[in-house]
């Protein structure tokens, strides 16, 4: 399996097999590849003929007082990872290969990138939508696949490639979780051993305020339920807990669902985040 580091590395690989005929996934990562990562690649193995998988922690997502220096980074492990999965090419670039000194392009999603995560981490989504359209510029992948418990990333990728034409399927995923229900991610792993029990009760919240929808709760009310759930538990610190239309991310339009539970709190210095789609 092909390491690349390189743009033009990536682009006369996929033209080879762009022209056998076969169809392109790809994967994006910033690496420390977990089970979540793994259930987007076994489908997009199961699905396209040439999987891709990026990584790339991306300096232009994170903000002032964001982990990217302490992000992990483990490029040998993860390229074991992919390898076992059977993915056909890794495609990991230093952040000179993506972004030159004077780059000042940038992709921006409007309004859905000020709501929820957006409104706490200024510039973030315009960091992933920018990085993203580049990969796919690169890759040119036939379908994209993305986690759900990125909810609202997933839902900013899907709006910039219907507005800007991308021809490029988004395939999503549902969150990964821990046998307690704590949604996988790379920045588990900075939890300590108290912090990591303290933080199913993030789900737990989120599955009342589900339960409290399906019962004809407003979404003010499914919202103090949760945010008083995670009140409850002195590990976490909650930023936002919040009820709203899951395709605007604004306020629901009339009672009961469909509904997104969202969450983002701390545990110490590390920010967790999770959500809850209750169905029509
Ligand atoms: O979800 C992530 O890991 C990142 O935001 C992504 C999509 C790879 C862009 O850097």
């Amino acid at each position: 399996m092909p390491i690349a580091s390189r743009i033009d590395e990536v682009r006369s690989i996929v033209r080879r097999v762009r022209g056998n005929g076969d169809s392109v996934g790809l994967v994006p990562t910033m690496g420390a590849l977990h089970e979540g990562h793994s259930a987007l690649l076994r489908r997009a193995r199961q699905t396209d003929d040439f999987v891709v998988v990026s990584i790339f922690v991306n300096p232009t997502q994170f903000g002032p007082s964001d982990d990217f220096e302490k992000y992990p980074r483990q490029l040998e492990k993860d390229a074991a990872v992919a390898e076992e999965l059977g993915v056909d090419l890794v495609f990991a670039p230093t952040a000179e290969e993506m972004y030159s000194p004077d780059s000042c392009t940038y992709v921006e999603v409007g309004e859905l990138t000020e709501e929820l995560c957006g409104a706490f981490r200024p510039g973030h989504f315009r960091g992933v939508a920018t990085v993203v359209s580049k990969l796919f510029n690169i890759v040119s992948p036939d379908r994209a696949y993305f986690g759900q418990k990125d909810y609202q990333q997933l839902l900013v990728i899907e709006r910039m490639i219907r507005d800007l034409d991308m021809p490029v399927e988004i395939v999503a995923c549902p969150t990964v979780r821990e046998a307690d229900g704590l949604a996988i991610s790379s920045r588990n792993e900075y939890l300590t051993p108290e912090q990591r029990s303290a933080a199913p009760a993030i789900y737990q919240a989120l599955q009342k305020g589900a339960e409290a929808v399906r019962g004809g709760a407003s979404a003010k009310e499914a919202e103090a339920m949760v945010a008083a759930h995670i009140e409850n538990e002195p590990l976490l610190e909650l930023q936002y807990a919040r009820a709203v239309d899951p395709h605007t991310l604004a306020e629901p339009g009339s009672a009961g669902p469909p509904i997104l539970l969202a969450v983002a709190a701390f545990a110490g210095d590390t920010r967790l985040i999770d959500n809850i789609v209750v169905e029509e």
